[in-house]
């Protein structure tokens, strides 16, 4: 029988969701209106601590509905970094605004707060800091820097489920949050994603324009173009069950963050994720930046052959967003630390369902070619 190959992210589903996807079939009610939808958006807000959740279609329009809801528009400046998935400039490009990419942090790699304000013009609306890969932003003081320049300020939480800020929960820390449940998600409803927020105006909102725009008055009526961005019953099933086990799968990601960091510990010329001192990541990857110069033996793209052809699968980091032909700019070498990241990093193999051994092996081949 052949052996089956370690993937990056594997979702764990289980009896519970199973469970719920029946109860929800059998209800008929499959689409975006039912029990599920409505416990899902209670039970993530309280876990947040948060006022106001509403389900999406994706954590994409999720991003759109965000930006809408702020009144974000052509000739509008939107600062994202430029270390991101592809997503997080899309959104701002649909209303028409413009994506403004700043360098990230050597350490972290989140938004380089200290280098927010050189890219602040009088356009400028709105930042939108992403949680890269568990990590969290340096979330105080880009809120100083809203306040100070009158700025909303949207966290991109697709990838930190869980993670927490000087005790409070990613998400909870700006004016709107915005999460993502695809399928390699700390938890996932297969596609589907979530806005947050203490902000009644914008939840409404929100939900006015991700249904189509209907009045909540009279029905069929629609005063504005709106979306279909609503998340199905079906989904909101699978989410009730994954988010009842969000604080396990966290606990996971830490504990495979522990085993890489042991298995590791020899290697001095790559880096680990590193947590801010006021942070609590989540690892939704664990990552590794090779240092280009003290790396002889073999670079980053070699790395990754030699893993696949044992049956191991990982990603490379995004590549900037200022490289893509929509959003090139010729001086995006001025985000050198975005680029060097994005030149050498690498994501593990970091789904739950990994068992200490598979990252023993996994850190013996990485070990084998790198010591
Ligand atoms: C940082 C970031 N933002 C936004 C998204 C978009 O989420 P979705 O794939 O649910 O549209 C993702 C997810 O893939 C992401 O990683």
């Amino acid at each position: 029988m052949k052996k089956k190959n370690i993937l990056v992210a594997e979702p764990e589903i289980g009896k519970d969701e199973l469970n719920n996807v029946i109860k929800a079939l059998k209800s008929g009610w499959i689409s975006s209106r039912g029990e599920y939808i409505k416990k899902f958006e209670k039970n993530f807000a309280k876990y947040l601590g948060v006022k106001y959740a509403a389900t999406t279609s994706s954590g994409t329009t999720g991003l759109h509905l965000a930006l809408l809801a702020l009144g974000i528009k052509k000739g509008d400046e939107v600062i994202i970094p430029d270390l991101t998935y592809i997503a997080t400039a899309n959104a701002v490009a649909y209303v028409g605004a413009k994506p403004v990419m700043v360098d990230v942090e050597p350490d972290y790699w989140c938004i380089d707060s200290q280098k927010i304000i050189k890219a602040i013009t009088r356009k400028t609306k709105v930042i939108i800091p992403v949680h890269l890969y568990g990590n969290v932003a340096e979330m105080e003081k880009i809120m100083k820097i809203a306040k100070e320049y009158n700025l909303f300020v949207i966290e991109d939480v697709a990838e930190a489920h869980g993670a927490e800020y000087k005790g409070k929960k990613a998400g909870s820390l700006a004016h709107i949050g915005v999460f993502s449940f695809f399928g390699n998600k700390i938890i996932t409803t297969g596609e589907g994603g979530m806005v947050v927020t203490n902000n009644k105006k914008i939840y409404e909102r929100v939900n006015f324009l991700k249904n189509q725009g209907q009045s909540t008055k009279k029905r069929y009526w629609h005063p504005e173009i709106g979306f279909n961005y609503r998340m199905t019953n079906l989904q909101a099933a699978i989410g009730c069950a994954q988010l009842k086990k969000l604080n396990f799968f966290i606990n996971k990601k830490r504990k495979i963050f522990q085993w890489y960091k042991k298995n590791l510990a020899d290697l001095k010329n790559i880096k680990l994720n590193t947590q801010r001192k006021e942070t609590k990541s989540v690892y939704w990857m664990v990552s590794l930046v090779l240092n280009k110069d003290s790396c002889k033996k073999n670079d980053r793209d070699n790395l990754i052959k030699i893993l696949l052809k044992q049956g191991i699968e990982t990603r490379t980091f995004f590549y900037l967003i200022s490289e893509m032909p929509m959003y090139y700019k010729k001086n995006s070498n001025l985000n050198s630390v975005a680029r060097k990241l994005s030149q050498n990093g690498l994501n593990l193999p970091s789904g739950s369902i990994l068992k200490e051994k598979d990252i023993e092996v996994i850190c013996e081949i990485l070990k084998k070619n790198l010591l």
